[in-house]
């Protein structure tokens, strides 16, 4: 069997990750020449044209404008922290099918073509169905929920996320009594996604969680962040986001769901099995082998702060993982 090896730039370990706070300095300033340049920009304009919508035209439609902004679920919100700002949280991103650099994600990624797409939801289902993406934002009910999210690599931030609750498209695709668990499937495309070319990385990227994690009612397939479709760097136009779960758990781009009876393996797992474990569930006192996970670095302030169980949302998740 081939050796897999652990790419570079996994291996570093978390204290010598670019330290953000030079990258957003450097940020602060291309604003305020950019600001001087062209005089007083709307905040949702300037975002525009610094993040790189997916499709200006399409985010213009009125199709979308039924969806987003979606309301806001209030139960969702976050206490004790600041919403991170948005043109941090989307040039700051993971998304390995790009490139390993964050700050390069959003840049790259607008190669990511959004339209058409499909989703396909397969195996152990009473009605497998293929999605298509414009459908499946007018078939499901649309909500904003603000959480906390907290990457592997002891970094977090605070995002408005839109979406429906996994919940409702396990209902409508209706599993068997066998079904224990969902697989899921980023696209596949070189010509986008150039690092999919790289054959250290098993592509392309799959997750799983068990059936009980997916009905969880904080479990959202999100469409949206910050009040308008998601961007191709944040996972356009269909991600996964489990706020007590590590960051990458949370596949982007998905177009593909598999339901069965087998933990699926994933893809952090299948590259280094002692450090990204199935389940990932955030937890102060169990250490990455390489870094501790006992804090985290809020990105867009110069804070750091004690990681919490769950990511905070103990009381929601806790029940998951009771032994009977
Ligand atoms: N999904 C895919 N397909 N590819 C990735 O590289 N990275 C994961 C997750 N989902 C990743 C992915 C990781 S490690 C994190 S922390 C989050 O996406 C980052 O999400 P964000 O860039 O929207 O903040």
């Amino acid at each position: 069997m081939p050796s897999i090896h652990l790419p570079r730039n996994w291996r570093i370990p978390e204290k010598d990750v670019t330290p953000e706070q030079v990258y957003l300095d450097r940020r602060r300033f291309l604003r305020a020449v950019g600001a001087a340049g062209m005089g007083l920009l709307a905040p949702w304009s300037l975002d525009k044209t610094s993040i790189g919508v997916a499709d200006a035209a399409d985010a213009a439609s009125t199709e979308l404008a039924k969806v987003f902004p979606a309301k806001r679920n209030t139960k969702f919100a976050v206490q004790d922290r600041e919403m991170t700002r948005e043109d941090i949280a989307a040039r700051y991103n993971n998304f390995y099918e790009f490139t390993e650099e964050k700050t390069l994600v959003a840049t790259l990624a607008r190669n990511l073509k959004t339209r058409p797409w499909k989703v396909e939801v397969t195996g152990l289902v009473r009605n497998p169905r293929t999605f298509d993406i414009d459908d499946l934002l007018h078939e499901f009910a649309h909500e904003e929920r603000i959480y906390r999210f907290r990457c592997v690599e002891a970094w977090a931030m605070v995002v408005p996320w839109a979406g429906f609750p996994f919940s409702e498209l396990v209902r409508k695709v209706e599993p068997r009594a066998e079904a224990r668990y969902v697989r899921m499937w980023t696209f596949l495309n070189p010509e986008w996604a150039p690092n999919q070319k790289n054959s250290d990385y098993p592509w392309p990227y799959f997750e799983g969680l068990t059936l009980a994690e997916a009905m969880n009612e904080l479990t959202l397939l999100a469409t949206g962040i910050y009040g308008h479709e998601l961007p191709p760097q944040h996972g356009a136009p269909l991600r996964l986001v489990v706020p007590w779960k590590y960051g990458f758990k949370s596949i982007k781009s998905i177009v593909k769901m598999e339901f069965t009876d087998r933990q699926p393996s994933t893809f952090w797992n299948q590259l280094a099995p002692t450090e990204y474990d199935f389940y990932a569930n955030v937890n102060p006192k169990v250490p990455h082998p390489r870094w501790s996970q006992a804090s985290e670095r809020l990105i867009g302030t110069r804070e750091r702060a004690p990681t919490t169980l769950f990511n905070g949302y103990e009381a929601s998740v806790a029940g998951l993982y009771k032994k009977p």
